[in-house]
């Protein structure tokens, strides 16, 4: 598989087969991705993978539990743009769309959300954090090092998705992982297995902005 495969075929997953991965696989992944370029070369990413029983009893404490209040970073500033929240919205609607839940179908959408706490079945949850004097450009950062996991994932004919979901359970998950609540943030989970191909959730067409409304050519 080549890099625009590998970023072609990758999408978010929810979805996943019970398929289980083998710890080789995840190790190849992220050994490679730790060439992930990073500002001074800070490297400013740790994560914890779990499988099977510890990421079993982590689901578990997250359903008895209820989400922490303040989440632990807000994401959705960018919704008071109008612009921004119709893209959430768009996204919104051809998820659920996918899935023939209507927009006024609030019980639906909720118990959907909720299968964030399963990572949508995935066998594997790697959990991304980080110092918390870490500033925006080490985030970037971050988020370049996960996109490297994901694309190498592709080529290992593995799939992913990204949750950023787990932010409103992040002391309960720190806790359970060993992680110090006062010195690290917790970004983000990458739910990491097999995709259900037939699944219609899998399959909805996508939204992306043309490129003449993001890139500026000059001098060409
Ligand atoms: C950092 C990050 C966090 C995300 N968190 C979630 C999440 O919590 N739950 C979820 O279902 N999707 C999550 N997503 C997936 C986005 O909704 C998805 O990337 C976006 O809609 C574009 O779709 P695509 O990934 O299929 O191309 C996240 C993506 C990123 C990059």
């Amino acid at each position: 598989m080549n890099v625009s495969e590998a970023v072609a075929t990758r999408r978010s997953i929810r979805a996943f087969l019970d398929t289980p991965v083998d710890r080789a696989t995840l190790e190849r992944i992220l050994d490679k991705a730790r060439m992930a370029p990073s500002g001074c070369n800070f490297q400013p990413w740790k994560a914890t993978v779990l499988t099977g029983k510890p990421l079993r009893a982590l689901q578990q404490k997250m359903l008895a539990s209820v989400p922490q209040d303040p989440i632990e970073y807000s994401w959705s500033d960018p919704e008071q743009s109008d612009k921004h929240l119709k893209r959430l919205q768009q996204t919104g609607a051809s998820m659920y769309g996918a899935m023939g839940i209507t927009r006024q179908d609030e019980e639906s959408r909720r118990r959907f959300s909720e299968a964030n706490i399963y990572s949508y079945g995935a066998p594997v949850l790697l959990l991304c954090y980080f110092e918390r004097f870490m500033g925006p450009p080490q985030w970037s950062d971050v988020g370049m090092w996960l996109q490297t996991i994901m694309l190498l994932a592709r080529e290992e004919g593995l799939d992913t998705c990204a949750q950023e979901w787990m932010a409103f359970y992040a002391r309960l998950i720190k806790e359970h992982i060993g992680v110090d609540d006062e010195t690290d943030i917790l970004f983000c989970g990458i739910a990491i297995g097999h995709r259900d191909p037939d699944a219609p959730i899998n399959n909805f067409e996508r939204d992306r902005v043309p490129l003449s409304e993001q890139i500026v050519f000059d001098g060409f």
